[in-house]
């Protein structure tokens, strides 16, 4: 088990970091577990439906400050910059080659198991999520997935003492278009959902402002 106040210590210590040091750059290995946080991060019917496209090129970087007023002041500075896509709908229909395959491929499903499942997820989607047929509730669906990751890679990095920023400061479809037009992703497959700075802080943090346990906890 671990210790409840080291982990309440790296929820103190994350912060959304505002300017980042240039000149420290977060190891390999300590990159690699932030990932591996979103990786292994859960999901609705365990469909996985992100991406994470690592942007370390700086013509990208440059158009992503350009265009991203959340992420002006951090995104050339930041060590690691992360753009989080999710799956677009037409990709995650019950009747399209995607999702059998994800069950068969990667959840290792039976053919019994995988017809099932996609049984259940189209009842999910057409009937009790309201899903099918309306595409901005299914790209938002799928990027409430990929907020999911996003959480527990910021968590994650304060665990090992890097700063982050989660960023959602940019106009949506002119940053997907740029993003995809660069050849980062096909947009036939993938939206840009939200992004993410990490790397290490070069000012102190405003102190944390937070609602009272009682006030945003209530028990039924
Ligand atoms: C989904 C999401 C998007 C955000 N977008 C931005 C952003 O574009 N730029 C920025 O500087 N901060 C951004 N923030 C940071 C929030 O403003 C910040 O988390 C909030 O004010 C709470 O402060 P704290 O994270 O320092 O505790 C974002 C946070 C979240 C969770």
């Amino acid at each position: 088990m671990l210790d409840k106040q080291a982990i309440l210590d790296a929820y103190q210590f994350r912060h959304a970091c505002k300017a980042y040091d240039p000149a420290r750059k977060i190891s390999d290995d300590d990159f690699r577990f932030i990932l591996e946080t979103g990786r292994l991060s859960p999901s609705s019917f365990g469909l996985e439906p992100w991406r994470f496209v690592v942007v370390q090129e700086p013509q990208t970087r440059a158009l992503i400050r350009d265009m991203a007023w959340g992420a002006r002041e951090k995104v050339m500075e930041c060590s690691h910059f992360v753009v989080i896509l999710a799956r677009q709908p037409a990709m995650l229909s019950p009747d399209g080659d995607y999702l059998p395959r994800f069950m068969r491929e990667v959840q290792h499903l039976p053919e019994e198991a995988v017809q099932m499942r996609l049984r259940f997820f189209r009842n999910f989607s057409e009937k009790d999520f309201e899903l099918a047929g309306h595409p901005r509730a299914f790209y938002d669906w799928a990027c409430k997935q990929t907020y999911i990751a996003l959480g527990n890679m910021l968590t994650a990095a304060a665990m090992i003492g890097v700063d982050s920023t989660a960023i959602e400061g940019f106009p949506l479809e002119a940053m997907n278009s740029a993003l995809a037009g660069r050849g980062l992703y096909d947009p036939a497959q993938f939206k840009l959902s939200v992004m993410a700075a990490f790397g290490y802080r070069l000012n102190a943090p405003q102190p944390k402002t937070r609602q009272r346990l009682q006030d945003v906890v209530q028990w039924a």
